[in-house]
Protein backbone atom coordinates (compact mmCIF):
# COMPACT_ATOMS: atom_id res chain seq x y z
CA UNK A 1 0.00 0.00 0.00
CA UNK A 2 2.73 2.64 0.97
CA UNK A 3 4.68 1.58 -2.05
CA UNK A 4 2.08 1.82 -4.18
CA UNK A 5 1.44 5.44 -2.88
CA UNK A 6 5.14 6.43 -3.19
CA UNK A 7 4.78 5.45 -6.80
CA UNK A 8 1.78 7.46 -6.86
CA UNK A 9 3.62 10.99 -5.46
CA UNK A 10 6.50 10.33 -7.51
CA UNK A 11 3.99 10.65 -10.49
CA UNK A 12 2.44 13.42 -8.97
CA UNK A 13 5.55 15.15 -9.37
CA UNK A 14 6.43 13.88 -12.74
CA UNK A 15 2.97 14.94 -14.17
CA UNK A 16 3.98 18.44 -13.02
CA UNK A 17 6.83 18.39 -14.21
CA UNK A 18 8.04 20.94 -17.20
CA UNK A 19 11.96 21.73 -18.01
CA UNK A 20 13.88 22.43 -15.46
CA UNK A 21 10.82 23.57 -12.70
CA UNK A 22 7.58 21.90 -11.70
CA UNK A 23 4.10 23.59 -11.34
CA UNK A 24 2.23 23.65 -7.84
CA UNK A 25 -0.11 21.16 -9.91
CA UNK A 26 -1.32 20.43 -13.55
CA UNK A 27 -4.62 21.94 -13.33
CA UNK A 28 -5.33 25.81 -14.24
CA UNK A 29 -5.10 27.10 -11.15
CA UNK A 30 -1.13 27.42 -10.80
CA UNK A 31 1.13 27.72 -14.64
CA UNK A 32 3.77 29.04 -13.35
CA UNK A 33 7.21 28.15 -10.66
CA UNK A 34 6.33 29.25 -7.33
CA UNK A 35 8.73 30.13 -5.01
CA UNK A 36 8.49 27.82 -1.29
CA UNK A 37 6.76 25.16 -3.73
CA UNK A 38 9.71 25.09 -5.15
CA UNK A 39 11.48 24.57 -1.86
CA UNK A 40 9.34 21.70 -1.27
CA UNK A 41 9.34 20.06 -4.75
CA UNK A 42 13.41 19.97 -4.58
CA UNK A 43 13.12 18.03 -1.46
CA UNK A 44 10.30 15.67 -2.95
CA UNK A 45 12.52 14.49 -5.95
CA UNK A 46 15.97 14.74 -3.73
CA UNK A 47 14.03 10.99 -2.61
CA UNK A 48 14.62 9.85 -6.24
CA UNK A 49 16.11 11.84 -8.54
CA UNK A 50 18.71 14.39 -7.21
CA UNK A 51 19.28 16.11 -10.43
CA UNK A 52 15.77 17.39 -10.48
CA UNK A 53 16.00 18.24 -7.17
CA UNK A 54 18.99 20.64 -8.47
CA UNK A 55 17.33 21.59 -11.60
CA UNK A 56 14.43 22.86 -9.27
CA UNK A 57 16.34 25.22 -7.17
CA UNK A 58 18.80 26.20 -10.16
CA UNK A 59 15.85 27.16 -12.49
CA UNK A 60 14.43 29.37 -9.19
CA UNK A 61 17.52 31.06 -8.48
CA UNK A 62 17.72 32.01 -12.52
CA UNK A 63 15.05 34.25 -11.74
CA UNK A 64 16.69 35.90 -8.57
CA UNK A 65 16.55 39.78 -8.99
CA UNK A 66 20.17 41.87 -9.55
CA UNK A 67 19.61 43.23 -5.91
CA UNK A 68 19.13 39.81 -4.92
CA UNK A 69 15.48 39.19 -4.30
CA UNK A 70 13.85 35.80 -4.97
CA UNK A 71 10.78 36.61 -6.89
CA UNK A 72 7.75 34.47 -5.27
CA UNK A 73 5.92 33.68 -9.33
CA UNK A 74 8.49 32.94 -12.11
CA UNK A 75 6.50 33.29 -15.26
CA UNK A 76 8.21 30.73 -17.97
CA UNK A 77 5.16 30.67 -20.00
CA UNK A 78 3.66 33.57 -21.33
CA UNK A 79 0.52 32.12 -22.56
CA UNK A 80 -1.77 31.19 -19.77
CA UNK A 81 -5.39 32.74 -18.16
CA UNK A 82 -3.65 33.61 -14.66
CA UNK A 83 -3.94 36.79 -12.93
CA UNK A 84 -1.91 38.29 -12.16
CA UNK A 85 0.03 37.50 -15.08
CA UNK A 86 3.69 38.65 -16.23
CA UNK A 87 1.98 41.41 -17.82
CA UNK A 88 0.68 42.62 -14.70
CA UNK A 89 3.43 42.66 -12.49
CA UNK A 90 5.92 44.00 -15.52
CA UNK A 91 9.07 42.74 -13.98
CA UNK A 92 11.85 40.05 -13.80
CA UNK A 93 15.28 39.31 -14.27
CA UNK A 94 16.06 37.35 -16.98
CA UNK A 95 12.78 35.64 -16.50
CA UNK A 96 9.58 37.23 -15.99
CA UNK A 97 8.57 37.23 -12.35
CA UNK A 98 5.95 39.08 -9.92
CA UNK A 99 7.63 41.41 -7.83
CA UNK A 100 7.50 40.12 -4.20
CA UNK A 101 8.89 36.95 -2.24
CA UNK A 102 7.87 34.36 -0.29
CA UNK A 103 9.17 31.87 2.46
CA UNK A 104 12.62 31.36 2.39
CA UNK A 105 12.72 27.78 3.23
CA UNK A 106 15.38 27.34 -0.20
CA UNK A 107 18.35 26.96 2.08
CA UNK A 108 16.65 24.74 4.62
CA UNK A 109 15.59 22.26 1.73
CA UNK A 110 19.02 22.29 0.59
CA UNK A 111 20.62 21.65 3.60
CA UNK A 112 18.55 18.36 3.92
CA UNK A 113 19.02 17.06 0.61
CA UNK A 114 22.89 17.26 1.40
CA UNK A 115 22.30 15.69 4.68
CA UNK A 116 21.24 12.52 3.29
CA UNK A 117 23.02 12.94 -0.30
CA UNK A 118 26.26 11.99 -0.66
CA UNK A 119 27.40 14.58 -3.35
CA UNK A 120 29.27 14.19 -5.97
CA UNK A 121 32.28 16.25 -6.73
CA UNK A 122 31.17 17.47 -10.40
CA UNK A 123 28.05 19.11 -8.46
CA UNK A 124 30.35 21.12 -5.51
CA UNK A 125 30.65 23.97 -7.80
CA UNK A 126 27.03 24.12 -8.77
CA UNK A 127 26.25 23.60 -5.02
CA UNK A 128 28.67 26.08 -3.72
CA UNK A 129 26.87 28.80 -6.58
CA UNK A 130 23.91 27.87 -4.96
CA UNK A 131 24.72 28.96 -1.32
CA UNK A 132 25.90 32.24 -2.54
CA UNK A 133 23.50 33.22 -4.54
CA UNK A 134 20.72 31.85 -1.51
CA UNK A 135 23.40 34.12 0.77
CA UNK A 136 22.53 37.19 -1.62
CA UNK A 137 18.83 36.75 -0.81
CA UNK A 138 19.22 36.16 2.97
CA UNK A 139 21.23 39.77 2.45
CA UNK A 140 18.65 41.27 0.65
CA UNK A 141 15.85 40.50 3.37
CA UNK A 142 18.07 41.81 6.28
CA UNK A 143 18.58 44.87 4.47
CA UNK A 144 15.60 45.85 2.78
CA UNK A 145 13.06 44.38 5.26
CA UNK A 146 14.84 44.98 8.56
CA UNK A 147 16.45 48.52 7.28
CA UNK A 148 16.66 48.99 11.70
CA UNK A 149 18.48 46.12 11.77
CA UNK A 150 16.00 44.80 14.64
CA UNK A 151 16.45 41.61 13.98
CA UNK A 152 12.96 40.63 12.24
CA UNK A 153 11.86 41.20 9.10
CA UNK A 154 8.43 42.59 7.30
CA UNK A 155 6.45 41.35 4.64
CA UNK A 156 5.45 43.37 2.26
CA UNK A 157 2.23 41.75 1.06
CA UNK A 158 0.05 38.66 2.27
CA UNK A 159 1.43 36.60 -0.59
CA UNK A 160 4.97 36.89 0.77
CA UNK A 161 3.82 34.55 3.51
CA UNK A 162 2.59 32.17 1.32
CA UNK A 163 -0.84 32.02 3.67
CA UNK A 164 -2.55 34.33 1.83
CA UNK A 165 -6.19 35.24 3.21
CA UNK A 166 -5.24 34.04 6.69
CA UNK A 167 -7.52 35.93 9.91
CA UNK A 168 -3.70 37.02 10.57
CA UNK A 169 -4.33 39.67 7.97
CA UNK A 170 -7.56 41.06 8.70
CA UNK A 171 -6.77 44.01 10.63
CA UNK A 172 -3.74 45.36 8.13
CA UNK A 173 -6.24 44.92 5.05
CA UNK A 174 -9.08 46.45 6.51
CA UNK A 175 -6.90 49.27 7.13
CA UNK A 176 -5.88 49.41 3.21
CA UNK A 177 -8.09 51.61 0.73
CA UNK A 178 -8.95 50.12 -1.85
CA UNK A 179 -7.65 52.14 -5.23
CA UNK A 180 -10.61 53.72 -7.07
CA UNK A 181 -11.97 51.71 -10.39
CA UNK A 182 -9.79 48.95 -9.59
CA UNK A 183 -10.33 46.35 -13.09
CA UNK A 184 -8.68 43.02 -12.91
CA UNK A 185 -10.36 39.72 -13.72
CA UNK A 186 -9.75 36.88 -11.66
CA UNK A 187 -9.38 33.58 -12.97
CA UNK A 188 -9.02 31.10 -9.54
CA UNK A 189 -12.45 31.10 -8.91
CA UNK A 190 -13.30 30.14 -12.34
CA UNK A 191 -11.11 27.17 -11.88
CA UNK A 192 -11.72 26.02 -8.30
CA UNK A 193 -15.68 26.27 -6.05
CA UNK A 194 -15.47 30.38 -5.20
CA UNK A 195 -16.27 29.19 -1.25
CA UNK A 196 -12.90 27.43 -0.99
CA UNK A 197 -10.65 30.28 -2.11
CA UNK A 198 -10.72 33.89 -1.27
CA UNK A 199 -13.31 36.69 -1.31
CA UNK A 200 -13.34 39.38 -3.90
CA UNK A 201 -13.29 42.21 -1.46
CA UNK A 202 -9.60 40.10 -0.54
CA UNK A 203 -8.47 40.43 -4.15
CA UNK A 204 -9.23 44.33 -4.40
CA UNK A 205 -6.61 44.37 -1.62
CA UNK A 206 -3.95 42.74 -3.07
CA UNK A 207 -4.56 44.36 -6.12
CA UNK A 208 -4.25 47.30 -4.86
CA UNK A 209 -1.04 46.50 -2.75
CA UNK A 210 0.18 45.37 -5.50
CA UNK A 211 -0.53 48.16 -7.86
CA UNK A 212 1.18 50.31 -5.28
CA UNK A 213 4.24 48.65 -5.31
CA UNK A 214 4.80 48.50 -9.25
CA UNK A 215 4.07 52.17 -9.17
CA UNK A 216 7.19 52.43 -6.72
CA UNK A 217 8.89 50.16 -9.35
CA UNK A 218 9.24 47.30 -6.45
CA UNK A 219 12.15 49.41 -5.28
CA UNK A 220 13.09 47.85 -2.24
CA UNK A 221 14.94 50.92 -0.65
CA UNK A 222 11.04 52.90 -0.15
CA UNK A 223 8.90 50.55 -0.09
CA UNK A 224 9.39 48.89 3.86
CA UNK A 225 8.35 53.14 4.92
CA UNK A 226 5.93 53.26 1.80
CA UNK A 227 4.15 50.10 1.46
CA UNK A 228 0.29 49.52 2.45
CA UNK A 229 1.40 46.72 3.89
CA UNK A 230 4.32 46.04 6.62
CA UNK A 231 3.80 42.69 8.88
CA UNK A 232 5.96 41.57 11.52
CA UNK A 233 4.88 37.69 11.10
CA UNK A 234 6.00 35.32 13.66
CA UNK A 235 5.73 32.38 11.21
CA UNK A 236 7.94 33.90 8.08
CA UNK A 237 10.13 34.75 11.37
CA UNK A 238 10.48 31.57 12.33
CA UNK A 239 11.07 29.78 8.94
CA UNK A 240 14.10 32.75 8.48
CA UNK A 241 15.08 32.23 11.60
CA UNK A 242 15.95 28.15 11.00
CA UNK A 243 16.51 28.96 7.34
CA UNK A 244 19.28 31.41 8.39
CA UNK A 245 21.01 28.70 10.74
CA UNK A 246 20.94 26.24 7.51
CA UNK A 247 22.16 28.85 5.57
CA UNK A 248 25.18 29.54 8.09
CA UNK A 249 25.51 25.76 8.32
CA UNK A 250 26.12 25.58 4.29
CA UNK A 251 28.09 28.82 4.22
CA UNK A 252 31.15 26.74 6.97
CA UNK A 253 31.15 24.20 4.45
CA UNK A 254 31.79 26.08 1.40
CA UNK A 255 34.07 28.34 3.59
CA UNK A 256 32.43 31.40 2.78
CA UNK A 257 32.03 34.55 4.91
CA UNK A 258 29.40 34.13 7.87
CA UNK A 259 30.13 36.33 10.76
CA UNK A 260 27.21 38.67 9.97
CA UNK A 261 24.85 36.39 9.59
CA UNK A 262 26.13 34.86 12.56
CA UNK A 263 25.25 37.84 14.17
CA UNK A 264 21.62 38.59 12.55
CA UNK A 265 20.80 34.79 14.00
CA UNK A 266 21.81 36.18 17.56
CA UNK A 267 19.27 39.15 17.52
CA UNK A 268 16.80 37.53 15.79
CA UNK A 269 16.51 34.64 18.34
CA UNK A 270 16.12 37.32 20.77
CA UNK A 271 13.55 39.71 19.12
CA UNK A 272 11.88 36.86 18.29
CA UNK A 273 11.18 36.01 21.42
CA UNK A 274 9.87 39.23 22.40
CA UNK A 275 6.53 38.59 20.54
CA UNK A 276 5.70 35.85 22.60
CA UNK A 277 2.88 37.10 24.89
CA UNK A 278 3.57 35.80 28.75
CA UNK A 279 0.30 36.60 29.80
CA UNK A 280 -1.93 35.10 26.84
CA UNK A 281 0.07 32.36 26.21
CA UNK A 282 0.43 33.06 22.45
CA UNK A 283 3.19 34.47 19.76
CA UNK A 284 2.17 38.05 18.40
CA UNK A 285 2.43 39.43 14.70
CA UNK A 286 3.13 43.26 14.76
CA UNK A 287 1.67 45.27 12.24
CA UNK A 288 4.26 48.31 11.61
CA UNK A 289 2.32 50.00 9.36
CA UNK A 290 -0.48 50.60 11.59
CA UNK A 291 1.65 49.83 15.26
CA UNK A 292 -0.53 47.31 15.87
CA UNK A 293 -0.39 44.31 18.07
CA UNK A 294 -1.95 41.40 16.66
CA UNK A 295 -3.07 37.99 18.22
CA UNK A 296 -4.65 35.22 15.75
CA UNK A 297 -4.77 31.50 16.72
CA UNK A 298 -3.06 30.77 13.51
CA UNK A 299 -1.17 27.40 13.15
CA UNK A 300 1.99 28.97 11.84
CA UNK A 301 2.59 30.75 14.93
CA UNK A 302 4.02 27.23 16.15
CA UNK A 303 6.42 27.80 13.39
CA UNK A 304 8.79 28.83 16.12
CA UNK A 305 9.43 25.28 17.14
CA UNK A 306 10.76 25.02 13.16
CA UNK A 307 13.10 28.33 14.41
CA UNK A 308 14.65 25.34 17.70
CA UNK A 309 14.93 28.49 19.97
CA UNK A 310 16.89 27.84 22.58
CA UNK A 311 14.49 29.20 25.11
CA UNK A 312 13.13 25.47 26.27
CA UNK A 313 10.75 27.13 28.33
CA UNK A 314 9.01 28.76 25.51
CA UNK A 315 9.28 25.69 23.51
CA UNK A 316 7.39 23.71 26.77
CA UNK A 317 4.35 26.43 26.62
CA UNK A 318 3.83 26.26 23.13
CA UNK A 319 3.74 22.44 22.74
CA UNK A 320 1.22 22.31 25.35
CA UNK A 321 -0.86 24.89 23.79
CA UNK A 322 -0.41 23.05 20.01
CA UNK A 323 -2.14 20.16 21.60
CA UNK A 324 -5.07 22.49 22.27
CA UNK A 325 -5.06 23.84 18.94
CA UNK A 326 -8.18 21.63 17.65
CA UNK A 327 -9.64 20.13 20.06
CA UNK A 328 -11.29 17.28 17.27
CA UNK A 329 -8.00 15.77 16.80
CA UNK A 330 -9.47 13.29 13.99
CA UNK A 331 -7.32 15.25 11.30
CA UNK A 332 -3.98 17.74 12.25
CA UNK A 333 -4.07 20.66 11.79
CA UNK A 334 -6.51 23.43 10.70
CA UNK A 335 -4.54 26.30 9.82
CA UNK A 336 -6.69 28.55 12.13
CA UNK A 337 -7.30 27.23 16.19
CA UNK A 338 -11.26 25.95 15.38
CA UNK A 339 -12.90 27.87 18.15
CA UNK A 340 -11.94 31.56 16.56
CA UNK A 341 -14.49 33.29 15.55
CA UNK A 342 -13.05 34.18 12.12
CA UNK A 343 -12.45 30.30 11.14
CA UNK A 344 -13.66 28.51 8.23
CA UNK A 345 -13.67 24.92 7.39
CA UNK A 346 -12.95 25.24 3.88
CA UNK A 347 -11.62 28.52 3.24
CA UNK A 348 -8.31 28.31 1.92
CA UNK A 349 -5.94 29.57 4.73
CA UNK A 350 -8.52 30.45 7.00
CA UNK A 351 -9.38 26.77 8.64
CA UNK A 352 -8.09 23.94 6.01
CA UNK A 353 -5.46 21.83 6.93
CA UNK A 354 -2.14 22.03 4.63
CA UNK A 355 0.25 19.61 5.05
CA UNK A 356 3.25 22.42 4.37
CA UNK A 357 2.06 23.65 7.57
CA UNK A 358 2.14 19.97 9.48
CA UNK A 359 5.21 19.00 7.77
CA UNK A 360 7.23 22.25 9.16
CA UNK A 361 5.86 21.28 12.81
CA UNK A 362 6.72 17.67 12.79
CA UNK A 363 10.10 19.02 11.93
CA UNK A 364 10.54 20.95 14.48
CA UNK A 365 8.94 18.47 17.41
CA UNK A 366 11.26 16.16 16.22
CA UNK A 367 13.60 16.38 18.73
CA UNK A 368 11.43 18.32 21.62
CA UNK A 369 8.56 15.89 21.77
CA UNK A 370 9.14 12.46 19.99
CA UNK A 371 5.84 10.88 20.21
CA UNK A 372 3.68 13.90 19.77
CA UNK A 373 5.78 14.40 16.54
CA UNK A 374 5.35 10.43 15.05
CA UNK A 375 1.74 10.55 16.16
CA UNK A 376 1.53 14.19 13.72
CA UNK A 377 3.56 12.20 10.63
CA UNK A 378 1.06 8.77 10.76
CA UNK A 379 -1.85 11.50 11.24
CA UNK A 380 -0.52 13.63 8.34
CA UNK A 381 0.43 10.14 6.11
CA UNK A 382 -3.10 8.57 6.79
CA UNK A 383 -5.41 11.58 5.60
CA UNK A 384 -3.13 11.81 2.03
CA UNK A 385 -3.40 7.81 2.10
CA UNK A 386 -7.46 8.31 2.50
CA UNK A 387 -8.05 11.46 0.61
CA UNK A 388 -5.09 11.65 -1.87
CA UNK A 389 -3.10 14.50 -3.15
CA UNK A 390 -4.65 18.07 -2.50
CA UNK A 391 -4.26 21.56 -2.08
CA UNK A 392 -5.93 20.99 1.13
CA UNK A 393 -8.57 19.44 3.77
CA UNK A 394 -11.67 19.77 6.21
CA UNK A 395 -10.14 19.22 9.89
CA UNK A 396 -13.35 17.51 10.33
CA UNK A 397 -14.55 15.29 7.69
CA UNK A 398 -11.34 15.20 5.87
CA UNK A 399 -12.58 15.95 2.52
CA UNK A 400 -10.43 17.40 0.24
CA UNK A 401 -10.50 20.90 -1.42
CA UNK A 402 -8.63 23.03 -4.07
CA UNK A 403 -6.20 21.73 -6.41
CA UNK A 404 -5.77 17.98 -7.11
CA UNK A 405 -1.77 16.50 -7.41
CA UNK A 406 -0.27 18.87 -5.93
CA UNK A 407 3.24 19.19 -6.03
CA UNK A 408 3.78 20.21 -2.25
CA UNK A 409 1.75 17.67 -1.01
CA UNK A 410 3.29 14.39 -3.13
CA UNK A 411 6.57 16.02 -2.19
CA UNK A 412 6.51 16.10 1.87
CA UNK A 413 4.46 12.91 1.61
CA UNK A 414 7.29 11.54 0.14
CA UNK A 415 10.07 13.06 2.71
CA UNK A 416 7.67 11.81 5.91
CA UNK A 417 7.32 7.95 4.48
CA UNK A 418 11.28 7.56 3.23
CA UNK A 419 12.68 9.49 6.25
CA UNK A 420 13.22 6.46 7.86
CA UNK A 421 15.65 5.37 5.31
CA UNK A 422 17.99 7.91 6.35
CA UNK A 423 17.69 8.21 10.07
C1 LIG B 1 -1.26 29.99 -3.28
C2 LIG B 1 -0.78 29.69 -1.87
C3 LIG B 1 0.72 29.80 -1.83
C4 LIG B 1 1.31 28.86 -2.88
C5 LIG B 1 0.70 29.08 -4.27
C6 LIG B 1 1.08 28.01 -5.26
O1 LIG B 1 -0.99 31.29 -3.65
O2 LIG B 1 -1.36 30.54 -0.95
O3 LIG B 1 1.20 29.47 -0.57
O4 LIG B 1 2.67 29.02 -2.94
O5 LIG B 1 -0.70 29.09 -4.17
O6 LIG B 1 0.81 26.74 -4.78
Amino acid sequence: MRDNLIEKAKKVLLGNKKKGFTLPTNNKLYPAQWKWDSGFIALGYSHFKLKYALDEITTLLRGQWKDGMIPHILFHDLKTDYYPNHSVWNCGNKIHSSGITQPPVLAIMLKKILDKNKIKISDKLKIKSIVQKLKKYHDWLIKYRDPKNTGLVSILHPWESGYDNSPLWDYSMNEVKVEKNLKYKRGDNKVINPEYRPLDTDYDRYVTIKNHLRKNKYNPKNLYKTSMFNVVDVGFNSIFLRANKDLLELLKIFNLEHKSLQKFILKSENQIEKLYNEKKGVFTNYDIKNKKKIIVPSITNYFILFADLKNQSINKKIIKDLKNHNQNEKYLFSSIKPNYGKFEEKRYWRGPVWINCNWIIYQGLKNKDKKFANKIKEKTINLIKKKGFYEYYSFKTGEAFGASNFSWTASLFLDLVMEKKYN
